[in-house]
């Protein structure tokens, strides 16, 4: 089982488009950054995106063998505290930056970036997304990135990296600025 509750309501699905946001072109200056390119570091991005991706102590998330189809696992990254609520999902199939079987199983920020609204319970397994938000029903596209796909927002969803060693899954890195943060900090 998984080191930290699962809290998301389950419910749902394409590869490598845009996912930079306004914020994230605001991640510069951090000493941790890393500047991707397309294709870099299993995350496919637009040819000629740079991308920006802050690295911070790896944290086990969960055994792979303990993860379950749209079966959300929430855990806070890279800090504790409601700041840092994210989550993990399966998806049906191949996400952008996914790992696993298919590489279908993303995580994201579960703290809505217009406002910073709680996304906890709004992941919808039919159409692979997580929303509409409960403050502004902006709605998150898991599939690419945490594209926005419809609401208030314009930011997209901060990304968890994850890496699979030894059966494990690990967070080790977030693309995009976690709400509330004028940078993320590593
Ligand atoms: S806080 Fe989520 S849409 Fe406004």
């Amino acid at each position: 089982m998984s080191d930290e509750k699962n809290d998301m309501t389950t419910q749902t699905p394409t590869k490598g488009l845009p996912c930079l946001s306004r914020r994230g072109f605001l991640l510069a200056g951090s000493s941790a950054t890393v500047v991707l390119a397309a294709g870099c570091a299993g995350f496919s991005f637009p040819k000629g995106t740079a991308l920006r991706i802050v690295e911070y102590p790896r944290k086990r998330i969960a055994s792979l063998s303990d993860v379950r189809a749209h079966r959300p696992i929430s855990f806070s990254y890279p800090e504790p505290g409601p700041l840092y609520n994210s989550f993990l999902v399966q998806l049906d199939g191949e996400a952008s930056g996914g790992v696993g079987p298919d590489n279908s199983i993303v995580a994201f920020s579960g703290v809505c970036t217009h406002m910073g609204g709680p996304l906890s319970g709004q992941y919808r397994r039919d159409h692979a997304v997580v929303g509409p938000c409960p403050l502004h029903l902006t709605t998150f596209d898991l599939r690419k990135h945490g594209m926005v796909v419809s609401g208030h927002g314009t930011d997209t969803l901060p990304q968890v990296k994850l890496e699979i060693e030894n059966g494990e899954i690990y967070a080790t890195a977030v693309m995009g600025l976690i709400y509330g943060l004028n940078r993320n900090t590593a």
